[in-house]
Order: C-alpha cells, then sequence, then structure tokens
C-alpha cells in the first residue's frame, strides 16, 4: 500500500511538475551531506528548486522547515518542533552516515550539542528528496518510503497531500493580537472535518456535516479540490472545496492553511517563468470571521463593520485593555453579593436586537418577552438571556461567543448595574492584612494552598505550579497554570489533565464564598472573615479560565491593600 501511494504520488509529481528558473537536479540528499545555518548551502531544494527544506531565517534564529520558493515572499509550509525557539546560528542539519536526519544545535557552553531528530524512524534512510510537490521523502535500500513530511502537517496541506483520520491541523501562533489562540481542523475518524477553538475554551465551530462515513481521509488534489476519500477506495465521498480549473497548468500550486485567525483557507500560487507567483484566495471556512468563536474576547461580540471584523463590549462592560479591542471586556459596575443584597434596584435591563450567541443556557424556558426580563433581573446567576422564538435562554456571567447578525431575528437581554466601580464604597473590608489563622484544618490548608497558587499565576511569571494537597486521605491537585504568558503545550495539558478533585476544590471554596459561609471552616476566633473573604474572591479572579479577565499582579496589589474593591468573581469553572 505504500509502496502503491509512493508510486502514485511520483508519477502524479511527474505529471505535475512546476516549472521555474531555477532548474537544479542535483538534488539527491545522500548520506553523510549536511546544509549549514551560517554558510551556503542552507537548503536543500526539490528537482525544480520551487520547494526547500532547511534553515530559514527567522528573529535572530533559524527554523526547520520546508518553503515555497517565491516571489515576493517565500511562504512556509512545514515546520519542525514548531513549538520549539528558533535554533540559533551555528545549527547543522545532516543525514548521518547511520541513515538518521538529525538538527545539532551548539551553545557557547556545550561543545558536543544538543541533537534532534527530523524524522523519528526505526530502519536507516539510505537517501532522501525534497520533491517538487513540497514533500521532504526518506528513502530505504528498496527506495520504499519510509518517512515523509506530508504525514506529520503542521497547518499545511498542499496538492498531493492527504489528512488521514485522526489527523489535524494546528494553527500557528500569531506575532499579534491572537497570540495565545489556536485553531485546531481534525480530519475525525467519523468522517466530519472539524474546526475547533483550542486553549482555555474548546470549542468547534465549523464543520462539513459528514459524519457517519468511517475509514476516509482528506485530500486536496493537484487541481485545487479539496475532497473526502473513501480510504479504501478512493472514492470521492465529499467535495469540501470544489476549485474551478483554472488552465490546468503546471505552475499552479495549490495550498490550504489553518491560519492564525482561525480560518481555513484555500490558495493557489500562480508562478510565472522568473519565480514569481501571483496568490488567489480561492475557498475559505467559515464564512465570517465572527464565526470563529473566540475571535472576540469574553463580555464583548463580534460585528461585521464594512466587511470587516470588530469586537465590541456588550452593555455593562469596558475593555480590559482598552488598546486590544479582542481581549474581551469586563463589567464596569459592582457586583454586590447578590445572594445577600437582593437589590434588583441595583440593576437594569438592556435590549440588543439581532443579537445572538452559542452558548449552553443554564435555564431555558417559554415565557413572554417581559417575563424574560422580569426573570433575569430577579436572578442572581443570570448575566444575560436570549430571547428566540418565545423562548428565555439565560446564561451566567461572564459571556461567550456572542455576535450580531444583520439577518437575525433573536434579541438578547443584558443586565447592566447602576453603581460603577470607582464610585462603590460599602467595601468588604477595610484594611487588607492576611488572615489569621491558629488552629489549621485540611480544609483550610488546602483553601490556602489554592490562594497561594492562584496569587502566583496573577504574576506575569510563565510558571507552571503544581500542589498537593492530601485532604480526607485523598489526594488533590491543585489547579496548576501558566502565567499570562504564551498559552504554551503544557497548559493544554494541564487542562486536559483537570481531576475532578481539583475542580471540586475550587467549586467548593466558591460556594463557600457565595454562600458566605467561609465561617463554616473552623479557623478560630482571630480571623477577619472579612480578610478572608476578600482574599478568596481576589483569589478566584486570579484563577479564572480566561487569562484576559484575570487582573494583573498589579490589580491584586491595589485590591489586597484595599485600594480597590473587589468584586464578586465569576464561577471558576463557569468559562
Ligand atoms: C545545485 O545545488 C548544489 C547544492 O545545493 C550546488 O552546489 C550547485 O551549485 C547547484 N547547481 C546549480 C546549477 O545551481
Ligand atoms: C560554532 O561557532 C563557533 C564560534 O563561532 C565555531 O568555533 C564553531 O566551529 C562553530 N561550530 C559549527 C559546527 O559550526
Ligand atoms: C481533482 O478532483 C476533481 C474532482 O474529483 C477531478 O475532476 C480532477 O480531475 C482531480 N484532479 C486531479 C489532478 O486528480
Ligand atoms: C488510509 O490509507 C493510508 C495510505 O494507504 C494508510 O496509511 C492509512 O493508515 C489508512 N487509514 C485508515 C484509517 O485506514
Ligand atoms: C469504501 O470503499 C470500500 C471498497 O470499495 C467499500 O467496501 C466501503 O463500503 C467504502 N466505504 C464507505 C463508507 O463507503
Ligand atoms: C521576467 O523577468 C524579465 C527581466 O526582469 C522581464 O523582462 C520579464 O517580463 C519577466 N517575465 C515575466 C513573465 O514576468
Ligand atoms: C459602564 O460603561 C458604559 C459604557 O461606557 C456606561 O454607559 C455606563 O454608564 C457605565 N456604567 C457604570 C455603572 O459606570
Ligand atoms: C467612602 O465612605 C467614607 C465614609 O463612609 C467617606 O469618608 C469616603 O469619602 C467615601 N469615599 C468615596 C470615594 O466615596
Amino acid at each position: 500500500m505504500a509502496l502503491a501511494y509512493a508510486a502514485f504520488v511520483l508519477l502524479v509529481i511527474c505529471i505535475y511538475k512546476p516549472v521555474s528558473s531555477q532548474q537544479n537536479h542535483s538534488n539527491l540528499i545522500s548520506l553523510g551531506s549536511s546544509i549549514f545555518t551560517n554558510v551556503p548551502p542552507t537548503s536543500w531544494r526539490s528537482p525544480s528548486g520551487t520547494f526547500a527544506f532547511g534553515f530559514y531565517p527567522q528573529g535572530t534564529g533559524f527554523i526547520v522547515g520546508i518553503w515555497l520558493v517565491g516571489k515576493p515572499a517565500d511562504i512556509i509550509t512545514w515546520t519542525a518542533y514548531r513549538d520549539d525557539p528558533p535554533v540559533p546560528s551555528n545549527a547543522t542539519l545532516e543525514l548521518t552516515v547511520n541513515g538518521k536526519l538529525l538538527l545539532r544545535t551548539y551553545y557557547a557552553n556545550n561543545e558536543a550539542g544538543e541533537e534532534k531528530l527530523i524524522a523519528r524512524i526505526e530502519k536507516s534512510a539510505l537517501n532522501a528528496r525534497v520533491l517538487d510537490s513540497g514533500n521532504l521523502v526518506l528513502y530505504n535500500e528498496h527506495s520504499e518510503v519510509i518517512w515523509e513530511s506530508f504525514n506529520f502537517p503542521t497547518d499545511t496541506i498542499l496538492g498531493g497531500q492527504n489528512l488521514y483520520a485522526g489527523g489535524e491541523l494546528l494553527s500557528g501562533a500569531s506575532s499579534t493580537r491572537l497570540s495565545t489562540r489556536r485553531f485546531r481542523l481534525t480530519m475525525q475518524n467519523d468522517g466530519n472535518l472539524v474546526l475547533y477553538s483550542v486553549g482555555t475554551l474548546v470549542d468547534a465551530y465549523w464543520d462539513t456535516s459528514t459524519s457517519g462515513s468511517f475509514d476516509t481521509h482528506l485530500y486536496l488534489n493537484y487541481t485545487g479540490e479539496l475532497l473526502i476519500l473513501n480510504n479504501t477506495s478512493g472514492k470521492v465521498r465529499s467535495v469540501v472545496f470544489s476549485t474551478d480549473s483554472e488552465s490546468e497548468s503546471s505552475s499552479i500550486i495549490y495550498r490550504a492553511t489553518l491560519e492564525d485567525d482561525g480560518i481555513f483557507r484555500l490558495y493557489s500560487h500562480n508562478f510565472d517563468s522568473n519565480g514569481s507567483y501571483t496568490t488567489s484566495l480561492k475557498h475559505y471556512a467559515p464564512e465570517s470571521p465572527c464565526e470563529v468563536k473566540t475571535f472576540c474576547g469574553l463580555n464583548s461580540y463580534c460585528t461585521m463593520n464594512d466587511n470587516q471584523p470588530d469586537c465590541r463590549c456588550l452593555p455593562g462592560t469596558v475593555p480590559v485593555d482598552p488598546d486590544q479591542r479582542y481581549n474581551g471586556c469586563e463589567r464596569n459596575y459592582t457586583e454586590e453579593l447578590c445572594k445577600v443584597a437582593e437589590e434588583t434596584s441595583s440593576y437594569n435591563i438592556i435590549d440588543m436586537e439581532k443579537m445572538t450567541w452559542d452558548e449552553f443556557p443554564y435555564f431555558s424556558n417559554s415565557m413572554s418577552e417581559e417575563d424574560c426580563r422580569k426573570s433575569c433581573l430577579q436572578d442572581c446567576n443570570c448575566a444575560g438571556a436570549l430571547y428566540e422564538s418565545g423562548d428565555c435562554k439565560k446564561v451566567k456571567f461572564p459571556v461567550k461567543y456572542a455576535k450580531r447578525l444583520e439577518d437575525d431575528s433573536s434579541k438578547v437581554f443584558f443586565k447592566v448595574g447602576l453603581k460603577s466601580v470607582e464610585s462603590r464604597n460599602r467595601s468588604i473590608a477595610t484594611a487588607m492584612k492576611p488572615p489569621v489563622v491558629h488552629k489549621t484544618s485540611k480544609k483550610t490548608v488546602m483553601l490556602i494552598g489554592v490562594m497561594s497558587v492562584a496569587f502566583i499565576t496573577c504574576s506575569s511569571i510563565a510558571i507552571a505550579v503544581s500542589v498537593f494537597f492530601i485532604s480526607k486521605s485523598r489526594v488533590v491537585k491543585a489547579r496548576m497554570r501558566l502565567g499570562s504568558g504564551n498559552l504554551g503545550l503544557a497548559h493544554e495539558l494541564t487542562l486536559r489533565a483537570f481531576s475532578y478533585q481539583e475542580v471540586q476544590l475550587s467549586n467548593w471554596a466558591y460556594e463557600l464564598l457565595v454562600e458566605r459561609e467561609l465561617d463554616k471552616l473552623d479557623l478560630g476566633e482571630d480571623v477577619d472573615l472579612q480578610n478572608l473573604e476578600k482574599m478568596v474572591m481576589v483569589g478566584m479572579w486570579c484563577i479564572q479560565d480566561e487569562p484576559g479577565i484575570r487582573p494583573s499582579m498589579k490589580s491584586v496589589v491595589l485590591m489586597l491593600e484595599g485600594i480597590t474593591d473587589v468584586s464578586v468573581p465569576p464561577h471558576p469553572t463557569s468559562a
């Protein structure tokens, strides 16, 4: 099968061989060949010179990858070790005499250098080639393919490339505003092709609705058709993007990339004889950036403005960071300990037309518009209600995935507070001293531990913290979290590894807080309950899932010192 596939790839490549002025046929990579960061050759080229594999300059270093060579700019189509920092100059790539493709990085204090395998293979390769399709292929002594970069796509598939069941494309971290957001295109085992937002919030925002056909894979063919094929028979099961054949030219390269804004785009690059290309966008999904669920941060909504997506704050909220409209918004009114105060007079309801959100309501019932408004106003948990065909669907704070659609009949009611954050002067505590604890119960130790971790996460140091507590002979794993730095792989793993108990722990602390039952902790008589409440509240802000709503270290200090007031945080796992 693999042989047949390789033969097929080679056949197709022979037919569709892009032309370029940079002809160089001495492109077989034999054992013992090397390329370097600081001296030529710095890359290995495909026969026509259309693609190169090697060191590509990035920042002050280099990435190891494959790129489409051309003017106006090269386009990177594959990256090795993409989550690692760029390699410093003074690195080499070698197809060793033992048949391994090896990256060696030298550091001043390490003579031997660091070695990383580019292709993880059991057996030895005899040689390698960069094909004109953009595939880096390693062969054994029988000229059989033993490894190919096409089987390990990063954010792109090229003409001739498959994405097998279970495979995925992961968007790169963007240099700009979406730096912590990542998106994933998954060819699911059930036959469905799905786009997901990943990170703190995991949610699908587009799919091909082709589930139910197992044994399928995605294939971008050489004329730009993106197809879901039966893996066994090769028959087309579904056409994802159908591209009008531009005069069947051999000088067109098709590329489908999941870009850092969460949109999956299919491009064609049409080369002229000088190695310059023109790009045209053939297809993309989803239709609107507003459908990318995490395009706008929490408590903001996405709206199209002159064909450009824009994020605006929901009523009663202001931008977390006025210079970063995509980072979400926060309440500018005080949320009293609602269950205690229960004063509807401090809230108001604001209506907005043509609005909707894709959030699961905690409450849904049919009622009149007026009753829906009232129901939200009188409900401490209600941040807003979506009113749609007679149904009142209430959601909690913070509000996710809100968007405004010109052709939508739904309506939303937002609850807004009348007392601003600044003017509030009924603070929970006066000055802030850490609570004095004489008699400590195990639960107290746990709580204090969680809060310490919480405060650490509020600092800007990107540090993963893992704290273990023993409670009632159970091991409770406290929240591990990275700070405000990049949402790295570790963070994702951490989120996936969330234990039931850990969620329970923060839930439990939150419940005690809103029920005002922290005194049940049996802390002894000297504990200033008000201070404890305040600390727990600040801690709860720090462990919010959405980085945008976690306070900065500065605000934490101000809150703890009683200079600014603390509002009741959203439920720690509600995001
Ligand atoms: C072909 O590539 C090799 C190594 O990459 C280089 O040494 C040689 O000069 C090139 N030949 C031409 C004709 O460009
Ligand atoms: C790395 O750089 C150092 C100093 O610039 C040089 O002496 C050494 O030979 C280099 N090593 C390689 C493998 O290029
Ligand atoms: C690509 O797929 C379309 C639709 O199945 C087909 O008509 C076309 O011939 C294919 N092109 C290649 C090069 O296989
Ligand atoms: C689909 O076919 C490819 C190529 O023959 C093979 O590598 C892959 O394992 C197959 N996938 C499934 C799910 O059968
Ligand atoms: C895929 O093709 C094989 C062989 O032709 C066939 O037996 C199988 O039913 C097909 N699968 C689907 C989901 O159509
Ligand atoms: C290629 O470059 C030459 C010289 O720069 C120019 O005269 C010619 O028009 C170019 N060809 C194309 C197809 O752009
Ligand atoms: C909150 O901000 C909005 C928009 O800036 C403003 O209209 C509203 O009056 C503010 N509310 C409070 C309570 O400050
Ligand atoms: C807060 O209340 C105290 C007395 O209760 C008063 O002295 C102080 O000026 C008030 N501060 C603000 C900002 O209203």
